[in-house]
C-alpha cells in the first residue's frame, strides 16, 4: 500500500471564483445569470403582511445581489449601491452630524468639491480641506470630532496619489 501525504493549503478564492459563486437565494428558478427585476413595486402577501420587497427604491433583489457581491469582494459586512456617484456621496456625507468633522482632500471632483464647500457646512458639519498625499498633514488634522476621511486617489485634476492601505478587521 502506498500512502501519500497531502498538505491541504487553504487558498483565498480568486475574484472570478467569488463572482461566480453568489448566493441566489431569492430566485426560485435558480437562474445562472442574475435576473433583472425592473419593477418599481412588489405585490405584498396581504394588506397586513409585508413581503421581503415592497418598493424598489428601498429594496430590489437584483440590487441585493450586486451589493452582496461587492461586499464579498471588499471583505465588508455590507455594500450599498446608488444610482449616481453624487447620490452615494451625499448619503455618506449625511452620516456626519452637526459639530462633527469631515477631513477631505483639497483637490477633487467638482461636484464633491461643491458639496463639501457649499452644502455640507450649512448642516453644521466642519469640513477641513488638506493635501491627503501628505500623511503627516492627514495625521495632524484628524481629531476626536473627525468622523469621515474623504479622499480621491489619484486626484482630479492634479493627479496626486494618496498612500491608502486597507486593514481588514475581523
Ligand atoms: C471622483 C468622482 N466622484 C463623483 C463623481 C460623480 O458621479 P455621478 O456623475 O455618477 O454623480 C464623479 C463623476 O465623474 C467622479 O469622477
Amino acid at each position: 500500500m502506498i500512502v501519500v501525504g497531502v498538505d491541504i493549503v487553504e487558498k483565498e478564492p480568486s475574484v472570478s471564483t467569488i463572482l461566480l459563486n453568489f448566493e441566489n437565494k431569492f430566485d426560485p428558478f435558480h437562474a445562472l445569470s442574475t435576473p433583472l427585476y425592473q419593477t418599481a413595486t412588489f405585490k405584498q402577501p396581504s394588506a397586513t403582511e409585508n413581503g421581503p420587497y415592497d418598493y424598489t427604491r428601498s429594496g430590489n433583489p437584483t440590487r441585493d445581489v450586486l451589493e452582496s457581491l461587492l461586499a464579498k469582494l471588499d471583505k465588508a459586512d455590507r455594500a450599498f449601491c446608488f444610482t449616481s456617484g453624487m447620490a452615494a456621496l451625499a448619503a455618506v456625507a449625511h452620516l456626519v452630524g452637526t459639530g462633527e468633522e469631515i477631513v477631505a482632500g483639497d483637490d477633487m471632483y467638482g461636484g464633491s468639491d461643491r458639496l463639501l464647500s457649499q452644502v455640507i457646512p450649512k448642516t453644521g458639519v466642519v469640513v477641513k480641506r488638506i493635501n491627503t498625499s501628505d500623511l503627516d498633514e492627514v495625521a495632524s488634522t484628524i481629531g476626536p470630532w473627525t468622523k469621515l476621511l474623504w479622499l480621491e486617489s489619484p486626484t482630479n485634476p492634479r493627479q496626486q496619489i494618496s498612500d491608502i492601505r486597507v486593514r481588514h478587521v475581523n
